[in-house]
């Protein structure tokens, strides 16, 4: 589904500072890639995190999920959410990885809006539908 430039402007607007300042946060000796993602809660407070890497290169959590679980940590429900921005650096506005979208299904609102940002003007928006069709729910 297309998603209106001006929604995707908007939401770079809101929640790109925040994500960028957790990226700073991030550790990430291996990669080197530091990530930040940013997210608003149903009373208007923004949640963050950034990829943590850990030298078995399997248990890294990505920004995404980290950003996920501060929100959920600190109380906001599952689906409460319907809009979370991923800041990487560079120029190239990348997609979330797999597991991520996981998260993302079970965690933002069904019709959330996935928004990727760079430090250029580039960025690329979803739909949460069209990220992860067909999810696996639980048995
Ligand atoms: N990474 C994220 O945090 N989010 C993404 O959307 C893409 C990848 C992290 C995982 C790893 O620490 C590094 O970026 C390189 O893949």
């Amino acid at each position: 589904m297309t998603v209106a430039p001006e929604r995707i402007a908007a939401a770079v607007a809101a929640l790109r500072p925040a994500a960028r300042k957790a990226s700073a946060n991030a550790h990430a000796p291996y990669s080197g890639f530091h990530v930040g993602a940013a997210l608003r809660g149903p009373d208007g407070a923004v949640y963050a995190g950034c990829n943590v890497e850990s030298a078995s290169y399997g248990l890294t959590q990505c920004a995404e999920r980290n950003a996920l679980g501060a929100a959920i940590s600190a109380g906001v429900k599952p689906g409460e959410t319907s809009l979370l921005v991923i800041y990487l650096p560079g120029v190239e506005p990348l997609p979330p990885c797999g597991a991520c979208r996981q998260w993302m299904v079970e965690l933002l609102q069904p019709g959330a809006l996935v928004v990727s940002c760079c430090d250029g003007e580039a960025m690329e928006a979803w739909q949460l539908s069209d990220l992860l069709p067909g999810p696996f729910l639980g048995p």
